[in-house]
């Protein structure tokens, strides 16, 4: 394989990359290239699932108590109940649907996340988790994963999540600082998260995942490396370290933001490092772009396993070729391609009451998309790959010419290299991965503008 050269400098590609807008990655091709489907897409796609291999179950529950100004889930604010009580007999019923079309499967893994799990009542996650528990079967030390905004969980919750068989809890914590935390809409003391993480603790379940942010209004690197401190005193199993997205034109509440001074990529980087070095320096090791975990975690063996996988809530070790998706706007993950539930509420429930698709979104995968899937999958996780092995595993014959001469200047910049058919990012490379991984990416269009910043 031969690499392109070029004569940038340093100095300009590395203000041409931070500028840059490339999609996320976690899947491949990205959401944003899905379309329609035809109706019956949805119904032969889920017959056909292999009922030989476990299969992962994603749930979401999109109501929060109050909206985050930086927020750029798919969540709604609701004061009453009574909408989470109604969205909750319709995913009873999505998940009936959806029995009805698989029948029994072996369930590896389970992830509720929204928008936030912990806005259902203690008696109605009980119900959906012995409901679901009813329909699937479950493996004996199957992960079930829950995320938790530690405002609104009490100890009637703590008590379901562990009578329902709950492994895992991922807290929403931020950011520490008080400023902070008033500027973004979401105050949240240490204290609370202390409280929190010990009961949870104490009840038996004992994983748990934080997830910071950096890239925040007011935030800087001495307050970001201030929340990094605190929050190892938490002795977290994980941690997640997200960039802020700020894309206010498809998140409109994020305008609020807009009038604070925001972090520029180099600062957003410098913040990025700052917490990293603190988290390094104490036990965890970097998982991909954005993860830290211990090093005994099953994140840490399956990154030195090579089995490492990146998924739509970041990475995970589980190996699970299958995932379903439930609950709006949640995607499935299927062998022949994504698939995507609608957005509207109306819809869904129509959908329901019609026992019809309630997925019209979504793109069938190629081959080809295989293989570059794969490609951005590993470069993601483990910052190198096997090029020629990817495509042999594929069956397709390329030598990836135009992919290696779009990353000509990132060879000259010594921020990848290739050693023989191994195309490796260096460690100066390694803020720039999304960069490298578009190189592959046969969908990507001149126009990036909508999607957030690569650094
Ligand atoms: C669904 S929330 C987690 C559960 C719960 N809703 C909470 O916030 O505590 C998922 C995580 O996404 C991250 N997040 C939300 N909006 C983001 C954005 N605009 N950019 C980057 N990360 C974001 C936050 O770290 C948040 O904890
Ligand atoms: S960050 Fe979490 S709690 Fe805040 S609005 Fe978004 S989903 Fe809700």
């Amino acid at each position: 394989m031969n690499k392109g050269t070029t004569s940038i400098t340093t100095q300009d590609l590395d203000q041409r990359l931070q500028s840059q807008r490339v999609p996320r990655y976690t899947s491949y091709p990205p959401a944003t290239e899905f379309a329609g489907l035809p109706p019956e897409t949805q119904q032969n796609w889920l017959t056909e699932i292999n009922k030989d291999l476990p299969v992962s179950l994603y749930i979401h529950i999109p109501y929060c108590d109050q909206l985050c100004w930086f927020c750029g889930c798919f969540t709604s604010i609701t004061h009453r109940y009574e909408p989470v009580a109604k969205y909750l007999d319709l995913l009873i019923q999505e998940i009936e649907w959806v029995h009805s079309i698989t029948g029994n499967l072996r369930v590896s893994h389970l992830h509720m996340g929204g928008g936030s799990p912990t806005t259902l009542s203690a008696k109605d996650f009980t119900r959906l988790l012995a409901f679901i528990r009813e329909k699937y079967s479950f493996d004996a030390n199957a992960e079930i994963a829950v995320e938790i905004d530690p405002r609104t969980i009490d100890d009637s919750k703590i008590r379901a999540f562990v009578a329902s068989g709950v492994t895992r809890a991922s807290l929403g914590v931020q950011d520490f600082s008080l400023p902070v935390q008033e500027a973004v809409n979401r105050i949240q003391p240490y204290s609370l998260v202390e409280i929190v993480t010990n009961k949870l603790r104490d009840s038996g379940i004992n994983k748990i995942n934080l997830d910071l942010m950096y890239g925040l209004p007011l935030q800087t690197i001495d307050s970001v490396i201030n929340t990094a401190q605190q929050a190892l005193t938490l002795a977290a199993d994980r941690l997640a370290v997200f960039g802020y997205a700020h894309v206010p034109w498809m998140r409109k509440h994020q305008c609020v933001l807009d009038e604070f001074p925001m972090a520029d990529p180099t600062q957003r980087l410098q913040m990025f490092n700052a917490m990293k070095k603190v988290f390094t320096e104490n036990g965890y090791e970097t998982i991909g772009i954005d993860h830290f975990a211990r090093h005994d975690d099953e994140l840490t063996k399956s990154l030195h396993a090579r089995t490492l996988r990146r998924n739509f809530q970041g990475y995970t070790s589980d190996q699970a070729e299958t995932l379903i998706g439930f609950g709006l706007s949640s995607i499935s993950s299927l062998s022949q391609g994504y698939i995507q539930n609608t957005l509207k509420l109306q819809d869904y429930k129509k959908a329901l009451q019609e026992n019809t698709a309630i997925a019209h979104r979504g793109i069938a995968i190629s081959q080809q998309d295989k293989m570059r899937r794969t490609i951005i999958s590993e470069l993601m996780c483990f910052y190198n790959v096997d090029l020629k092995q990817v495509a042999n595993q594929y069956s397709l014959d390329t030598g990836f010419e135009s992919e290696l001469t779009k990353l000509a200047p990132f060879f000259d910049a010594g921020l990848v290299s290739l050693d023989d058919t191994v195309l490796l990012i260096t460690n100066n490379g390694r803020p720039y991965v999304r960069t490298v991984c578009a190189a592959f990416d046969q969908y990507l269009k001149a126009d990036s503008s909508h999607f957030s910043l690569a650094v």
